[in-house]
């Protein structure tokens, strides 16, 4: 049966509106304006009209820029709190998400294959930022990431990350699960533990674009193909090539 309000009814006051300061104000992730209002003593916001003047989005430089700086500052221990640095970057590729896929155009149409692009390092503590450039549909083999803690998010469009672990190199590979990440959406693994990874655009039609943080360079990695009989898995040792820097 469906439950019913009982509540004493009340009728609402007489809205007690009265204009704040000029600058009472503030922007959605899409650069709309809102002015903020009295309401009896509460704060709400109120679309201001289209002809007044509205802040200029942020160009992708500007973002990529601040999302290097915040990857390089919370990165200055050993072992940096990645949650809280996968949530940081995670909320400006959400508000910036539009500035970011339309800046970086490039990368999704001219159809390279699979790039990495440097957005910035530092040596020590070691970190690395980079752009990389997903073909539609394409995978990557299970591979590691030479023992270096890494956060992995979407830029634009979507990946499928499926993880691997093993309590030591003696193990098997245990499959811990499948994640699917939109733009803003982080997976991320801590150094030294054995951990292994397969990525792949789940787009057919569009290039994703993903952003990196790793704690150094990763230069050089290995790849897991999967075999019928033991040890199951065969190890390829990788290079990681740079296709260039991303000015920002
Ligand atoms: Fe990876």
């Amino acid at each position: 049966m469906a439950r019913r309000l009982t509540g004493r009814q009340v009728k609402p006051r007489a809205a007690a509106w009265r204009p704040l300061s000029d600058n009472a104000g503030y922007a959605d992730h899409e650069g709309r304006l809102f002015a903020l209002r009295l309401l009896n003593d509460r704060h709400v916001p109120l679309p201001i009209v289209p002809s007044l003047p509205t802040k200029p989005m942020r160009t992708y430089r500007h973002s990529l820029k601040t999302l290097r700086d915040v990857a390089l500052a919370h990165t200055l221990e050993k072992n940096p709190d990645l949650a809280s640095l996968a949530r940081e970057l995670g909320g400006i590729i959400h508000r910036d998400m539009r500035a970011l896929a339309d800046g970086l155009s490039d990368l999704r149409n001219h159809n390279r294959g699979f790039e990495r692009w440097l957005v910035g390092r530092r040596g020590r503590p070691g970190v690395s930022v980079l752009v990389m450039a997903w073909p539609p549909g394409y995978t990557t083999p299970s591979h590691d990431h030479s023992g270096l803690w890494g956060i992995e998010l979407s830029l634009y469009g979507a990946l499928e990350v499926e993880s691997w672990s093993r309590a030591s190199t003696a193990q098997p590979w245990q499959l811990r699960g499948r994640d699917w990440l939109g733009p803003g959406d982080a997976t991320w693994f801590d150094a030294d533990m054995p951990y292994m990874h397969r990525c792949r655009n789940l787009s057919r039609q569009e290039t994703a674009l993903t952003l990196h943080v790793y704690g150094g360079d990763l230069d050089d990695y290995t790849t897991y193909e999967q075999i019928e009989a033991e040890p199951f898995w065969q190890s390829q040792p990788q290079r990681a090539r740079i296709a260039g820097p991303l000015r920002v």
